[in-house]
């Protein structure tokens, strides 16, 4: 949430730090700004809205300087105000500072900075940290071993309670950035002859991919082309210089639409991305490199507690059916965000996943922390290498599918979807499930790529559905077994990028309620799998058909489905039970952006939505 961007080098600072905004634009979108150091004052353009908005409609682009920062908000304290966007400006006009997340002792720390004479002229927490950093700067002595910058941001971040990711410039120094982090993302480029900051890679990679991840608790000063972190305590870091391996078209547009569509389609390789040397010799089974604990440890497990939000708590919800199905072993999920305060009994022998395409959610990292406060092993599936979550794991597996941009999650679900099959068949094969059986899996999982190739022919087929359905404020998905937690992730697609009121139900359980809401105003969308369950979902369709409601039936080739019981028939292939979900998520991952499209929606920016919950 809120993206970051610094620039200190020989350029024009506007123009990078706008470019990288850009890229940062999913990170929130209410407001954008920009501030440069030039001739000892601050240069500010800020406005709300998106970043073309603030280069089209103030001098952003224009200021002077080579020395600057940039914002774009989601609004947690105030409104979407121009005066509420960053940069913020202390009272005193010796520094200007951007920020993402909550300070919580703000409004304390207010009460004192205007009995002393400061100012504001927003209703944010943000301000009353510049203006704090301001009152510790003109109280710290002038010295010549330390720089009184850093100091006072120092001495400042010490007051503060809640979390941050800031950048903090001041008049006094030209050339310098000083950025500290606690719970928001921060990330530091080395480029040529230049530094970069930014909350997220993107940002970075057109300039550099030499990167370094800051860590909580630490602060980096940038001085020119030099650097230096120390942590809170003012003990010194060693950094590690990383390389990042996406590339800069792996965030571009190309030839597509939106974000959702290219990501969407980039499916089959991602999928092909995830699996990629993770499959043992013998192909009986699956392999990871990371996951730091050893088969036997493994076999010792008694119990799984997965940890996640949003569309990562539905892939979790697949992976619990995959793994008591194939490995036999008993999975529980949770919602991360309430298992912190839940404080459930839990068996000696659990081990803990959490799920996390960005690696930063907060819920999910104070999730994955609380765990292990409480001694457990938590592994992490995370897609953004070097995230958080990433880091502060005692192990785990990558994603490898590329920036996800799109806010809507769709090729980070299917990459969580085939990890958890992947890991029902790794924990299943230390069990009960055979040589024969293995194989017979680690082909499924191979032709999942195809599958899916395949499936994303039907395209043309769901754009003509959604024109004829983006008329209806209300939709169930309805789905059974796997197939539940794909209802959940249709309904949830559909809403967050076309407010269209949406549900996920397990079909049968429709008649205990949901039903009430179907009229021919409330269509349906149907998962109809071949099997052992289909006569059953066949029966909860009829029930819906009986009062008048339209269903789109999303059946496996081959099924044939009583004449004129679906409005709409959508075949997808025949596949595995450990692929079915990845196959079956395709459709209604089409008919969501399809039906948003028909609706002119801002398809990768949803409304009040940002990528990456970076706050409580
Ligand atoms: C929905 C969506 C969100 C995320 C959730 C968790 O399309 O993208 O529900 O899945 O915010 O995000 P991560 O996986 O980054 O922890």
């Amino acid at each position: 949430m809120c993206g970051i961007v610094g620039y200190i080098g020989k350029q024009k600072a506007s123009a990078i730090i706008l470019e990288g905004l850009k890229r940062l634009e999913y990170r929130g979108y209410d407001s954008a700004g920009v501030s440069t150091q030039h001739e000892g004052r601050f240069e500010l353009a800020k406005k709300i809205g998106r970043v073309d908005g603030l280069i089209k409609g103030t001098p952003a682009l224009k200021l002077p300087g080579t020395t600057g920062i940039g914002h774009t908000r989601w609004a947690t304290h105030g409104g979407v105000t121009d005066a509420n966007a960053h940069p913020h400006i202390s009272s005193d006009q010796k520094f200007a500072l951007i920020h993402n997340g909550v300070i919580e002792n703000y409004s304390s720390i207010k009460k004192f900075l205007l009995t002393k004479g400061y100012t504001f002229q927003s209703e944010t927490d943000t301000e009353v940290l510049c203006n704090l950093i301001a009152y510790h700067y003109q109280k710290e002595p002038v010295s010549a071993e330390a720089s009184r910058f850093l100091e006072a941001v120092r001495k400042t971040l010490r007051h503060v309670e809640g979390t941050y990711g800031i950048a903090v410039m001041c008049a006094d120094c030209p050339a310098e950035i000083v950025a500290a982090r606690k719970g928001s993302p921060l990330i530091l480029g080395v480029g040529d002859g230049e530094l970069m900051l930014a909350s997220d890679v993107s940002a970075l990679i057109s300039r550099t991919q030499n990167v370094v991840y800051l860590k909580d608790g630490e602060i980096v000063h940038m001085t020119g082309r030099n650097f230096t972190i120390t942590t809170l305590e003012a003990e010194d870091v060693s950094p590690v210089i990383d390389k990042v391996t996406w590339s800069v078209a792996d965030a571009e547009l190309g030839s597509h639409a939106h974000f959702m569509e290219k990501e969407i389609f980039e499916q089959p390789v991602a999928l092909e991305n995830t699996m990629r040397g993770r499959f043992s010799e013998d192909g009986s089974t699956a392999q990871f490199g990371g996951l730091n604990i050893s088969p036997v440890d493994f076999r010792q497990i008694d119990r799984i507690n997965f940890l996640a939000c949003g569309s990562a708590w539905h892939a979790c919800l697949v992976a619990e059916q995959l793994i008591e199905r194939f490995a036999r072993v008993p999975v529980e999920v949770d919602y991360a965000s309430e298992f912190r305060y839940r404080n459930i009994p839990l068996s000696r022998n659990t081990l803990f996943f959490v799920i996390s395409q960005s690696g930063e959610t907060i819920d999910t990292l104070a999730a994955m922390r609380e765990a292990k406060r409480k001694g457990y092993k938590v592994l992490a599936l995370c897609n953004v290498v070097g995230s958080t979550i990433a880091r502060e794991a005692d192990g785990g597996v990558y994603q490898h599918v590329g920036p996800e941009i799109g806010v809507a999650s769709t090729k980070a679900f299917t990459s969580q979807l085939l990890i958890g099959a992947m890991l029902a068949l790794y924990i299943g094969r230390m069990r009960d499930m055979s040589f024969s059986g293995g194989v017979a899996y680690v082909n499924a999982l191979k032709g999942a790529p195809d599958l899916v190739r395949e499936t994303l022919k039907l395209a043309p087929q769901l754009k003509d559905i959604a024109q004829r359905y983006a008329k209806y404020h209300d939709m169930l998905f309805l789905g059974r077994l796997a197939l539940f937690p794909i209802a959940l992730e249709g309904a949830l697609k559909l809403k967050e990028i076309s407010y269209i009121h949406a549900e996920g139900y397990p079909a049968a359980e429709m008649k205990h309620g949901p039903i009430a809401l179907i009229s021919e105003q409330c269509p349906s969308v149907f998962f109809v799998p071949s099997g052992e369950m289909f006569n059953k979902v066949v029966s909860s369709m009829q029930e819906i058909k009986a009062r008048k409601g339209k269903i789109i039936a999303i059946v496996t080739a081959g099924c044939e489905l009583p004449p004129d019981l679906a409005d709409d028939v959508v075949r997808i292939p025949e596949c595995h039970e450990a692929v079915q979900p990845i196959v079956a998520t395709v459709p209604v991952q089409l008919l969501s952006y399809y039906i948003a499209v028909a609706l002119g929606r801002d398809v990768d920016k949803p409304r009040n939505l940002a990528k990456s919950v970076t706050v409580e």
